[in-house]
C-alpha cells in the first residue's frame, strides 16, 4: 500500500507482555480461548453424533440448537452481567467462573450426557462466560499503562482468533486419538469427543489456577461503565456511521463476509459428515477457514500491495462468495479443504483491509462508534446465520438427483445453504465494491495483473502518472539543496522534464505559510498547528505542482518531503508519529516518492555550515536535531528499497556520484540515450 506510513519506523520501548503480571493474565487468557474453541467444536461435533441415528433434518436442528445456546446469552445477558461484574472482586470472579466453567463441561463426558444435558450444560457455561469476559476485561487497564493498552488489545484480539486454528488441529488430534483409544475401550467407540471435551475444561481450571496467583489485580469494584445494550448499539451506531458511503460500503461488506462466514460454521459439520468426513476432517475444515484467515490477513495485502485498497476489499468479497458457492457444488473432501483455505484467505483479506481502513479512512468522531456498530452487529448476523443456516439446510433435508435410477449428484441441504450463502456474499461483495471504487474506469482485471506483477498503483481515481518522484531529506546544512539542484541539472542533461522543488513554500499559499513556519518571532508555535501547517503547505504543493507534473510525465525532485514531518514534527517534537504519518497520508492523498535520498549528516557539523542568522527550527537545541537525524535513518532501514542514504560528510562530487549511480537504476527507461539513437519510444522525455 503507497502510504507514508508503511515507512514509519516505530520503535517502541519494553512490549507489553514484559509485563509479569499481564503475561500471566495473558496466557489465562489464551488457554481459556482455546478451550472456548474446543469447546465449540467438541459440542457441536457431539451433538451431531447424539442426533446422527435421527435423520438429517434433525441433526442439523441439533447443531444448530448448540449454536444458538452459546451466543443467546451475550446477547439478552451481556450488559446485565458487565454491570454485576463490577461489583465483585474481579480476581475471584475469574477463579469462581473458571471452576464452574470447568465443573460444567467435565459433566458432559463424566455424565455420558444426553442433548439435553449438553444443551443445558452449554447454556451455562456461556452464562459464565458473561461474566468472566467483562471482569477480565476490566483487569487489563489494571496490569497495563495506559499507553500500551492498544497494544494489550491488539494481543486479546490474536488469541481470541488466534487460537481457533490451534484448537481445530487439536480436536483433530484428539478425536484421531479418540478413535484409536475406541479400539481398546469399547465403550469410547461414539464418544470420540470426550477427550477434547476434557482437555477444554482442564484449560478452564489451569486458567482458574493462573488468574489465582495474579495478587496484582486490585480487589474491589472500580467505576467501570456498564457497556450499553448490543441493540442499542447497532441503532445508535447506524444514525451516526450509516450517512457517510465509504463506511456503508465497508460495513456491508464486512458483514456479507461474515455472513459468509456463519454459513460455514453452521453446516459444516453435516456436510463434511455428508462427504464421508469424521470429527478429525471436521477440526481440518474449521481450522482450514482460520489458517486460511491468518495467512490472508498477513499475506494478502503485501502481496497485492499495488492494487487499491478498496477494490482490493469488495474484490475478495466476492471471490469468497465464489470459492464458497464451488465449495458448495464439488463433492470432495480434500478439494472442499483446499478451497476453505482460500475462503478463508479472502475473508481474512477483507477483514484486515476493513479494520484498516476504518482505522485510517474514517472520520476520528465515527471510528469508534463504527467499531462497536460493526462488532454488535456481527455478533448479531453471526447468530442469525450460525441458527438460521442449519434450521434451512434441516427443512431443506437431503436429496439426491436420481437418473435412471442411480442418485448420481447429492445436493442436501447443506449444499444449498452454502450455495445460497456463496451467492449471497459475492452480491454483497459486488455492491460494496461499486459503492467504494475508486479507480472507476480502469479494468479491474488490468489492475490486478498490474498488483500481482508489482507495479505501484497511481493516485487514487486518477489515471497512471508516468512521471518519477524523488524527494531529498536530510537535517540542517546536510547539503540537499544542492544536491536536489545537481540531480536536477543532470537529469535535464539527460533529457528529461524536470520540475525541481521544495518544502515549505513552493506555492502561493506555501509561501505565506513558510513565512510564518520559520520566522523566528513565533518560538512556542503549538507543534500540533506546526505540523498542520507543514502539512496544509504539504496538501497544496502535491495538489498544484507534484502531481500535474507527475501526470504530464516528467521527474519530480522535491527537497523535503512527508519524511521531514515524521523526524521534525514526529521525533523533534515529539508528537505522535502515527498521527503524525496519517495526517501526512490524509494531506498527499497517500502519494509516496519513488526513491528518498537521505544526506545524513551528523547535526553537530550541518549546524556549522549555515550561514545567516538561525531561523525557528535551526535555533532547537542540539539533541533535537539528533532526533530528528536518529528518525530519517530509522524511516531509511525500515524501507531499503526505497531509500539511499549517502553519508553527508564525503565531497560534494562524491555525493552527486552516489546519487546518480543509483538514479540511474530507478529510472523508468535505461538511462536515455543522445537524441539521434532516440527511436520515439521514450515517454518521460521531453526536453
Ligand atoms: P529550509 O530553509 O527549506 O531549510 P533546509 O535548507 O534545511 O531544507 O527550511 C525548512 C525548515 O522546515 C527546516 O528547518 C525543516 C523544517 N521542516 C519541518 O520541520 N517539517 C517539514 O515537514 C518540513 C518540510 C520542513
Amino acid at each position: 500500500m503507497t502510504s507514508p506510513g508503511r515507512s514509519t519506523a516505530r520503535r517502541k520501548p519494553p512490549h507489553v507482555l514484559a509485563s509479569a503480571p499481564f503475561r500471566r493474565l495473558w496466557t489465562a487468557m489464551s488457554v481459556c480461548s482455546l478451550g472456548d474453541w474446543l469447546n465449540l467444536l467438541a459440542l457441536t461435533a457431539l451433538a451431531g453424533n447424539l442426533t446422527a441415528e435421527s435423520g438429517y433434518q434433525t441433526q442439523s436442528l441439533a447443531i444448530g440448537g448448540v449454536f444458538v445456546v452459546k451466543m443467546l446469552p451475550a446477547i439478552l445477558l451481556g450488559p446485565l452481567a458487565g454491570a454485576f461484574a463490577d461489583r465483585f472482586d474481579r480476581r475471584l470472579t475469574m477463579v469462581a467462573a473458571d471452576l464452574a466453567r470447568f465443573a460444567l463441561v467435565i459433566s458432559i463426558p463424566l455424565t455420558d450426557a444426553d442433548y439435553r444435558w449438553l444443551i443445558i450444560a452449554t447454556f451455562l457455561v456461556e452464562c459464565v462466560n458473561l461474566f468472566w469476559v467483562p471482569a477480565k476485561d476490566a483487569t487489563v487497564p489494571n496490569l497495563v499503562p495506559k499507553e500500551r493498552l492498544e497494544e494489550a488489545n491488539q494481543l486479546n484480539l490474536l488469541v481470541t482468533y488466534g487460537t481457533a486454528p490451534v484448537a481445530a488441529l487439536l480436536f483433530a488430534v484428539l478425536s484421531v486419538a479418540g478413535d484409536a483409544l475406541a479400539g481398546l475401550v469399547p465403550y469410547l467407540a461414539e464418544r470420540d469427543t470426550y477427550l477434547a471435551l476434557t482437555v477444554n475444561a482442564l484449560a478452564y481450571l489451569a486458567s482458574a489456577a493462573l488468574v489465582f496467583t495474579l495478587r496484582d489485580i486490585p480487589r474491589g469494584r472500580t467505576g467501570a461503565v456498564a457497556a450499553p445494550s448490543v441493540l442499542r448499539q447497532i441503532t445508535e451506531g447506524w444514525r451516526f456511521a450509516g450517512g457517510d458511503r465509504l463506511v456503508r460500503g465497508l460495513i456491508t461488506g464486512m458483514l456479507g463476509a461474515f455472513a459468509a462466514g456463519g454459513a460455514v460454521v453452521g453446516v459444516a459439520k453435516v456436510y463434511v459428515t455428508t462427504l464421508g468426513g469424521g470429527d478429525a476432517a471436521y477440526g481440518v475444515v474449521f481450522g482450514a477457514v482460520f489458517a486460511g484467515m491468518a495467512a490472508g490477513m498477513f499475506f494478502g495485502p503485501r502481496l497485492l500491495r499495488g492494487l487499491s485498497r478498496r477494490r482490493l476489499f469488495g474484490l475478495s468479497i466476492v471471490v469468497a462468495g465464489l470459492v464458497l458457492a464451488a465449495a458448495a457444488l464439488v463433492h470432495n473432501l480434500a478439494i472442499v479443504v483446499m478451497l476453505t483455505v482460500l475462503l478463508g484467505a479472502c475473508a481474512g483479506i477483507a477483514w484486515i483491509i476493513g479494520y484498516t481502513m476504518i482505522g485510517l479512512e474514517v472520520e476520528d468522531h465515527l471510528r469508534g462508534r463504527t467499531f462497536s456498530f460493526l462488532q454488535s452487529l456481527a455478533r448479531v448476523t453471526l447468530l442469525l446465520v450460525v441458527a438460521v443456516a442449519p434450521a434451512l439446510a434441516g427443512l431443506y433435508g437431503a436429496h439426491e438427483v436420481v437418473v435412471g435410477g442411480e442418485p448420481v449428484y447429492r445436493f442436501d441441504g447443506s449444499n444449498l445453504v452454502l450455495l445460497a450463502g456463496g451467492l449471497l456474499a459475492a452480491g454483497v461483495g459486488l455492491v460494496s465494491f461499486r459503492q467504494m471504487d475508486d479507480r472507476r474506469g480502469v479494468p479491474v482485471l488490468a489492475d490486478l495483473v498490474a498488483a500481482v506483477r508489482g507495479e505501484r498503483p497511481g493516485p487514487e481515481g486518477a489515471e497512471e502518472p508516468r512521471g518519477m518522484f524523488i524527494a531529498f531529506e536530510g537535517g540542517e546544512g546536510s547539503g540537499k539543496t544542492t544536491q536536489s539542484r545537481l540531480l536536477a541539472i543532470w537529469l535535464r542533461d539527460q533529457g528529461f522534464d524536470v520540475v525541481q522543488t521544495r518544502e515549505p513554500g513552493s506555492t502561493k499559499i506555501g509561501m505565506r505559510l513558510r513565512a510564518i513556519l520559520l520566522d523566528a518571532v513565533h518560538q512556542g508555535l503549538s507543534p500540533r498547528a506546526e505540523a498542520l501547517m507543514y502539512a496544509a503547505d504539504r496538501a497544496e504543493h502535491v495538489e498544484k505542482v507534484i502531481r500535474p507534473a507527475l501526470h504530464r510525465g516528467a521527474m519530480v525532485v522535491s527537497d523535503r518531503y512527508v519524511d521531514s514531518s515524521l523526524a521534525y514534527q514526529g521525533a523533534g517534537r515529539a508528537l505522535d508519529r502515527g498521527e503524525v504519518a496519517e495526517l501526512n497520508t490524509w494531506a498527499t492523498g497517500g502519494l509516496v516518492p519513488d526513491l528518498t535520498v537521505l544526506i545524513d549528516t551528523p547535526p553537530e557539523l550541518g549546524l556549522t555550515r549555515l550561514g545567516g542568522a538561525a531561523d525557528r527550527i535551526e535555533s532547537e537545541p542540539l539533541d533535537f536535531h539528533e532526533r530528528v537525524r536518529r528518525e530519517f535513518r530509522a524511516l531509511a532501514a525500515a524501507d531499503p528499497g526505497r531509500y539511499l542514504v549517502v553519508d553527508g560528510t564525503l565531497t560534494q562530487e562524491e555525493i552527486s556520484r552516489l546519487i546518480q549511480d543509483r538514479v540511474r537504476d530507478v529510472l523508468p527507461d535505461p538511462v536515455p540515450r543522445e537524441a539521434e539513437d532516440v527511436t520515439g519510444t521514450m515517454p518521460a522525455i521531453r526536453d
